[in-house]
């Protein structure tokens, strides 16, 4: 990761707009480029002043429409005063610093996929959407790609496949590289090389370079990645639905690294859970996770859950506007072993001994209402598989996925004290004023985490 822009001292340059005249400069401006009677944004017109006019976007604006549009998740679609389309770094970092001397609040968008409200997007505030930063660029020389934030998987993987390279991106082609990498990204080659890695350790700031790595937005805005690329080929990948009888069959042996369909052999396609998922209309998400040992008990208890989990929504809406989900991804030890010989990362995993599965359980509803009313029980299903899991020795693996979970599970806890306390060092030394915990709240915070 490179280019992580830190909100330094503010440059004199930037704060004309306690200028009278200036300020009425930057409504005309905004006028003349929305053309609306001027509404009074303070936000935007610090950011004008900040020489970004062509790149804020206000609420008349068509293009905030359609950006607020292009969220993933429903909730996400919030009102932020106006949106900044930043396309350098140098942009990002002038956003930002105008934003801070104003004590503006911010949020920072990248591809927009998180499924829930608040982490990405801002009422009332400035959304710095990093949209127009998603080159790909490929250095044959070291083999490595260079990644603008908002680049989504499914571009990056073609611009590389013409070179005959590939990432450890995301599996999902719409997703979007910043949220995911500072995620932890969970890929399509993390049993051979680790949880998605950059191709740098950092250098001198090798202490932010890696708690970046499973943080999200705590210690500042990164503009580019720089990836390790590796030869491309085929993947053996996809989602496998099976019939319930199988479940006890699901433990995965070892070694790890063995294809699933070798040792989940009976799969075939059942209809037995979900109901009718409608997809083309917008849903309203709720999504949690966990993580336990590789143990076939657990794995059962889990779908037996799950199970209890479906009729009770099905119960609830009788139409069958609903999705209900659990997936079981195999999380082998070698993951984290890669993980750490990539240079680390503040996820704590390696401190697990064991195969690890992880579960995502989540549900879609048609209505925020009926969202609410599902998210207990949502949370019930991971609350009843971790009290199972904990009855078995080792059978939890403290860890918990950031891109997986619901914004009320302690995930930055999760990685364990001593990873803790690297975040809230790096964050003092890098962001001494607290601009990314007190004017940038979206997503899972350091300051919010209590003790
Ligand atoms: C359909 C679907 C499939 C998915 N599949 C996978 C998967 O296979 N593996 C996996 O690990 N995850 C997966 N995810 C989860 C996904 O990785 C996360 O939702 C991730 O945050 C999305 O990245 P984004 O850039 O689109 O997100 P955004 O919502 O734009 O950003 C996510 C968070 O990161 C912060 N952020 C984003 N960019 C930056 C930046 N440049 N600098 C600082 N902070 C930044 C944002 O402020 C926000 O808090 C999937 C999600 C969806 C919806
Ligand atoms: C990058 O974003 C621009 C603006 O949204 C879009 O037109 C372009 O197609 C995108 N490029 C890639 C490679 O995704
Ligand atoms: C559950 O999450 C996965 C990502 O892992 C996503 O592809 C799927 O659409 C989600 N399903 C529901 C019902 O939200």
């Amino acid at each position: 990761m490179q280019g992580a822009a830190q909100p330094t001292e503010p440059e004199p340059e930037h704060s004309s707009i306690k200028d009278t005249a200036a300020r009425s400069i930057c409504c005309l401006l905004i006028e003349a480029h929305t053309n609306i009677p001027s509404q009074p944004c303070p936000q935007a017109d610090c950011l004008v002043a900040a020489g970004l006019r062509s790149r804020v976007l206000t609420t008349s604006d068509d293009r905030y429409k359609t950006r607020i549009e292009s969220y993933w998740c429903n909730s996400a679609k919030l009102n932020p005063a106006c949106i900044v389309q930043p396309t350098s770094a140098s942009e990002v970092s002038a956003a930002v610093k105008a934003l801070v001397e104003h004590e503006q609040v911010f949020a920072v968008r990248s591809g927009g996929h998180t499924n829930w409200a608040r982490s990405n997007n801002i009422d009332g505030g400035v959304t710095i959407d990093l949209g127009l930063m998603n080159s790909t660029t490929y250095d044959a020389a070291t083999e490595t790609a260079d990644i603008g934030p908002a680049a989504k998987w499914k571009h990056v993987y073609e611009e590389l496949e013409q070179y005959g390279r590939a990432v450890a991106g995301g599996r999902e082609a719409e997703v979007g590289a910043g949220g995911f990498l500072l995620g932890g990204g969970n890929n399509f080659f993390a049993g051979l090389h680790g949880l998605a890695f950059t191709a740098h350790a950092g250098g001198e700031h090798a202490d932010l370079f890696r708690v970046h790595k499973g943080s999200g937005n705590n210690f500042g805005i990164v503009t580019r990645f720089t990836m390790r690329t590796m030869q491309s080929g085929l993947v053996w990948g996809g989602f496998a639905v099976r019939p319930m009888e199988v479940m006890p069959e699901l433990q995965m042996p070892s070694p790890p690294l063995l294809p699933i369909r070798t040792w989940i052999p009976t799969a075939r396609s059942t209809s037995r859970w979900a109901t009718c998922p409608v997809w083309a209309a917008a849903l309203c998400n709720i999504w949690y996770t966990l993580c336990f040992k590789n143990d076939a008990s657990i794995i059962v208890k889990a779908n037996d859950l799950h199970t209890e989990l479906a009729s009770q929504v099905q119960e609830k809406v009788a139409d069958g506007d609903f999705t209900t989900h659990c997936s079981f991804q195999p999380i082998p030890r070698t993951i984290a072993q890669h993980s750490v010989a990539a240079g680390g990362n503040v996820l704590g995993l390696e401190q697990y001994a064991h195969d690890a599965i992880m579960i995502q359980v989540n549900v879609s509803m048609r209505t925020q209402e009926l969202a609410d009313w599902a998210r207990p029980l949502v949370r019930g299903v991971v609350d009843g598989v971790r009290a199972f899991a904990a009855s078995i020795d080792d059978g939890v693996c403290p860890w918990l996925h950031l891109n997986y979970a619901s914004p009320d599970q302690k995930v930055l806890e999760s990685y364990g004290t001593a990873n803790m306390l690297r975040m809230r060092e790096a964050a003092a030394k890098y962001d001494p004023r607290g601009v990314f915990q007190r004017l940038c709240p979206g997503g899972f915070k350091l300051a919010a985490v209590k003790g």
